[in-house]
């Protein structure tokens, strides 16, 4: 085998390894046309979300790559966040529109939960706020 092939085999593997199953979990309540539709925009939502806002979000822990569980708070307050210097660059309304932010919404409410909470930028270093 060559060494292209090998390091091309290494390379598929850590990027299947680095995949972490996410599932939808949508209320007992819901109907199911109503999930059928939810599912459609979540699907979407979640490839947004692996382009848009993954590479900052996603928390590594080993080799896997985890979704925090954004909370409904953090998820309401977060047109106002975009005010955030870090959000103002990264996503301005070229970057992502209302209309993908509104997919991303329903695929972070609707994820299954990790049990890791979204990371604050000051947590890494001593400031007090
Ligand atoms: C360039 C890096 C970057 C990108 C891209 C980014 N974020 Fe953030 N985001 C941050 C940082 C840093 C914070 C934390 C700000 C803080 O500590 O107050 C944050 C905060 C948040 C918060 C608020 C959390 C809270 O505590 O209230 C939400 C919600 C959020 N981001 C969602 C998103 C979504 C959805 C996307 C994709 C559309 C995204 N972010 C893209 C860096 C980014």
């Amino acid at each position: 085998m060559s060494s292209i092939a090998a390091v091309f085999m290494i390379f598929a593997a850590c990027a299947s390894q680095k995949q972490t199953a996410v599932r939808h979990e949508f209320p007992e309540a819901m109907i199911a046309p109503v999930k059928a539709q939810y599912l459609v925009h979540w699907e979407k939502g979640k490839v947004i979300y692996g382009i848009t806002c993954a590479k900052c979000h996603n928390i590594k822990v080993g080799r896997k790559e985890i979704i925090p569980d954004f909370t409904e708070a953090q998820l309401a307050g977060y047109n106002l966040r975009q005010g955030n210097a870090r959000h103002e660059d990264a996503l301005s309304e070229s970057v992502v529109s209302a209309e993908d932010l509104a997919l991303i919404y329903v695929f972070l409410t609707y994820k299954n939960k990790t049990g890791i909470p979204v990371k604050h930028s000051e947590d890494d270093s001593n400031s007090t706020h």
